[in-house]
């Protein structure tokens, strides 16, 4: 059995036209069922169904053979425990730094809120400026208007939500798509049918 953990939402919409080239059809629907495992049309296939944060976790430990998971995801969890054998080019933003248009950001210490904690910590540490990281677990954009943070890191696609809040993005940090991951046991133990599953997902990304 090949177990594939895959977040609710825009990531699972997204990564269902892989799925399904691949012969994979959940029986369930997610957005409907209480199931946290599903079975698939294919008896060797299930799918868990998670937080989009915790796919890094269920594949390192082996709890999922294989997952999808945004790449921000996988840099602020530190992937080096696992592979990351394909870029599948879906759910596609930036990871960036926004604040309050046209404020400038202070000289000295800058107090910045995030659900990116490692990753905005050495961001910031390799630019050499000082910043207190804020752990907040949603709503960063609402940091800078009630003078929480002066600045934020977080996600950015059409920039409608920090327009929305009088916000605007400043510095890119890095391009984000979702990313096959893949257990290092398992890919030995599991190779055929992994690679094989790979190769369904190249194919159907060389057809975009
Ligand atoms: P959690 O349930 O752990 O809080 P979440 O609410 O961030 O996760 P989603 O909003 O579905 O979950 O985001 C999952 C992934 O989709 C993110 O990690 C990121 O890679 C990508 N993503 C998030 N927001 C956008 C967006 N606005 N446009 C495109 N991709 C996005
Ligand atoms: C994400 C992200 C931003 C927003 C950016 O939130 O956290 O708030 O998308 O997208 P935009 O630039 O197109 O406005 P999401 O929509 O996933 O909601 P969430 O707060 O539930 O994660």
């Amino acid at each position: 059995m090949l177990t594939i953990a895959v977040s609710k939402g825009r990531i699972y919409e997204e990564a269902l036209p892989f799925l399904e080239e691949a012969g994979i059809t959940p029986i369930d629907d997610p957005k409907t069922s209480r199931k946290l495992i599903l079975s698939t049309t294919r008896e060797d296939v299930q799918l868990v169904i998670i937080r989009a944060t915790d796919v890094p976790t269920f594949v390192e430990y082996g709890a999922a053979d294989m997952g999808i998971a945004g790449k921000d995801v996988l840099l602020e969890h530190g992937a080096e425990s696992l592979y990351e054998p394909l870029d599948l080019g879906i759910a596609k933003c930036r990871l960036m730094t926004a604040a309050h248009k046209d404020a400038p950001i202070p000289k000295g210490r800058i107090r910045v809120a995030t659900k990116y904690v490692k990753t905005a910590h050495s961001y910031f540490a390799n630019l050499g400026i000082q910043a207190e990281i804020i752990k907040l677990y949603g709503s960063m954009e609402l940091a800078p208007l009630v003078g929480l943070a002066e600045c934020i890191v977080d996600l950015v696609d059409t920039g409608n939500t920090l327009k929305a809040n009088n916000l605007e993005p400043r510095e890119l940090i890095m391009n984000i798509s979702s990313r096959l991951v893949v257990n290092k046991a398992a890919m030995k133990m599991k190779n055929k049918a992994i690679a094989t599953l790979l190769e369904q997902f190249e194919h159907t990304l060389a057809k975009r």
